[in-house]
């Protein structure tokens, strides 16, 4: 299936970031807004995810990571953490074919540990199979993640494998990370207009450029996801140096 390119021309299709980042944050203020319950406001999200898939493949993003539950989240209500949880995994079942239509590789970040439902990581299993072959675009879902967890989880196998403190480094620290080859994002989006990072990439995005669109995640639109583009191609990236 191809997603048809009706991104602005204003885009410079030879900056395109190779890997963006999106905290989909806003769903609880969306729902409240409409005398809602905050899960309508998750449950209303999934269009925007999938819109937000649909503008990254419009343009050639290899890499798309989605922060869709952290290792703080837990700390929510639980009904809202049991609905979480199911609606992850029937987003999983509802959207798979469709992405694996659109050439989409389906990976997860994050910790696989005792609290996450076992029909969870079955869905999750079955997404990552389904989509393992394609190549047109990753999609990444932070899944019960958190960006100090996953440098603990590198630290804890550095040290199992008794390497010498005197060859740990960057490169080493980055390939025990939870995908390796990963290419660093370039851009992180983070809705609703709250500028903050909530645990999210905190290795990988040292260099990421952030935009923080006003919208709520609900009503987030590919439209939104190309102006966070145009943003971040008017930025100057210096990594440390000089321009
Ligand atoms: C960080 O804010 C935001 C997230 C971890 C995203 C959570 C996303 C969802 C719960 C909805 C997922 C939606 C879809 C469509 C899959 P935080 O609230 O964890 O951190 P904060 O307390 O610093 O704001």
């Amino acid at each position: 299936m191809v997603v048809p390119d009706t991104a602005p021309r204003v885009i410079d299709r030879t900056r395109v970031p190779v890997h963006i980042g999106c905290v989909m944050d806003g769903n609880g203020r969306w729902a409240s807004q409409r005398g809602l319950p905050r899960t309508d406001g998750h449950a209303a999200g999934e269009v925007a995810l999938v819109d937000a898939v649909d503008g990254a493949l419009a343009l050639g993003v290899k890499w798309l990571t989605l922060y869709a539950f952290s290792t703080e989240n837990w700390r929510r209500p639980v009904d809202e953490v049991r609905f979480l949880m199911n609606f992850n995994r029937s987003l999983l079942r509802r959207r798979r074919d469709e992405l694996n239509d659109k050439g989409v590789r389906i990976v997860f970040s994050g910790r696989r540990d005792w609290r996450v439902p076992r029909g969870v990581l079955r869905q999750m299993d079955e997404a990552m199979e389904l989509t393992a072959h394609n190549s047109t675009m990753v999609m990444n879902m932070a899944f019960n993640y958190g960006g100090r967890a996953e440098i603990t989880d590198a630290v804890r196998a550095i040290v199992a494998s008794g390497v010498s403190a005197a060859k740990v480094d960057d490169k080493l620290i980055a390939q025990h990370l939870y995908h390796p080859d990963m290419p660093d994002p370039d851009l992180v989006v983070r809705t609703s207009g709250e500028h903050r990072t909530s645990n999210f990439l905190l290795w990988e995005a040292a260099y990421a450029e952030y935009v923080f669109p006003e919208v709520l995640w609900p009503d987030f639109r590919k439209e939104d996801l190309w102006a966070a583009i145009i943003e971040y191609q008017q930025r100057q990236r210096r990594y440390g140096g000089l321009s």
